[in-house]
């Protein structure tokens, strides 16, 4: 069946995944706790890698909770799974994931110290990602060619909306104490580095021995081959595995296989337009992107 979008105000969501009446819930009733930790991210940015390194500061390194509930399990996304009775009581503090961008995120977040941790990328990668990834996902609309696609992701006519908005609302928390902010392309450079500054941002202090683990444990050939994070347990419903693999390349740069030069060029000009005067310097914001 061919997939649908509705617009909850404004911003596209696949029909047959979400619902108005769970984000309007989301949004006016969901009670986040004053220590409820939020993995928050744009789509195909690194949710789940940063799900997996979550999971392993919690365990100490140890790999026994990342080996034994699949991802969604371990920090459960508020805008699918909202209900407080529908969230694991196993896991205190609550550990949750969502892509919404800030404006629909629940409105009593802003009245507590809970913690958010918003990964982004370099959205050239995050919509060649999104690309792949539209179409081995069911509820996704499938687009004609990546030229199409390219002008829906600069467009937001994706779901979730535009990468722009949704980069520039959640960072405008950056100076509060209660947010950090994290790069895909940081955590690839220096992984050792970053988690150490999520433990430090969460309070938690890893010795040497369990610092390793949680590197070893987060690496994309232990996440491709660990059952409970390479989402071969999802339904079949969601997801046309015979199409493609969560875990495609993990690289940086690989928009370069996607984009022609005139996409990539016309990708930069919607760049500068949209992100001109925002004031913070993201690492893939060369000369030949931001002018
Ligand atoms: P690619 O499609 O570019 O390979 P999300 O979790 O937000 O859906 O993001 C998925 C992207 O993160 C995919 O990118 C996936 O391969 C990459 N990824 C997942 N785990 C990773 C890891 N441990 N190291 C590097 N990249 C990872």
């Amino acid at each position: 069946m061919p997939s649908k979008y509705f617009t909850y105000k404004d911003i596209p969501f696949p029909e047959n995944f979400y619902s108005p009446e769970v984000l309007s819930f989301v949004e006016e009733e969901f009670q986040v706790q004053e220590d409820d930790v939020f993995n928050v991210t744009f789509p195909k940015s690194g949710t789940f890698w940063m799900v997996e390194i979550l999971s392993l500061i919690r365990s100490m390194g140890d790999t026994s909770w990342v080996r034994s509930f699949p991802t969604w399990e371990r920090a459960p996304w508020i805008e699918i799974t909202p209900k407080e009775k529908d969230l694991p009581t196993w896991a205190q503090p609550r550990l949750l994931s969502s892509h919404l961008p800030i404006q629909l995120f629940p409105k009593s977040f802003f009245q507590s110290r809970a913690k958010v941790i918003y990964t982004t990328r370099d959205p050239r990668d995050v919509c060649t990602s999104l690309f792949h990834f539209s179409k081995i996902m069911t509820f996704f609309k499938q687009a004609e060619s990546s030229e199409d696609f390219i002008e829906e992701f600069l467009s937001g006519a994706v779901p979730y909306g535009s990468w722009f908005d949704h980069v520039k609302g959640w960072l405008g928390l950056r100076e509060q104490s209660n947010f950090l902010l994290v790069t895909y392309e940081e955590l690839k450079k220096d992984i050792r580095g970053s988690i150490e500054r999520i433990a430090n941002f969460l309070g938690v202090h890893l010795s040497s021995a369990a610092l390793e683990q949680v590197v070893d444990n987060c690496s994309f050939q232990k996440m491709k081959e660990n059952p409970m994070s390479n989402f071969s347990q999802m339904s079949s419903q969601y997801v046309a595995k015979d199409r493609g693999t969560f875990f495609r390349k993990g690289v940086t740069g690989d928009w370069k296989n996607l984009f022609t030069v005139a996409q990539s060029e016309r990708f930069g000009q919607i760049y500068q337009e949209k992100m001109k005067g925002f004031p913070v310097h993201l690492p893939w914001e060369d000369p030949e992107v931001k002018g």
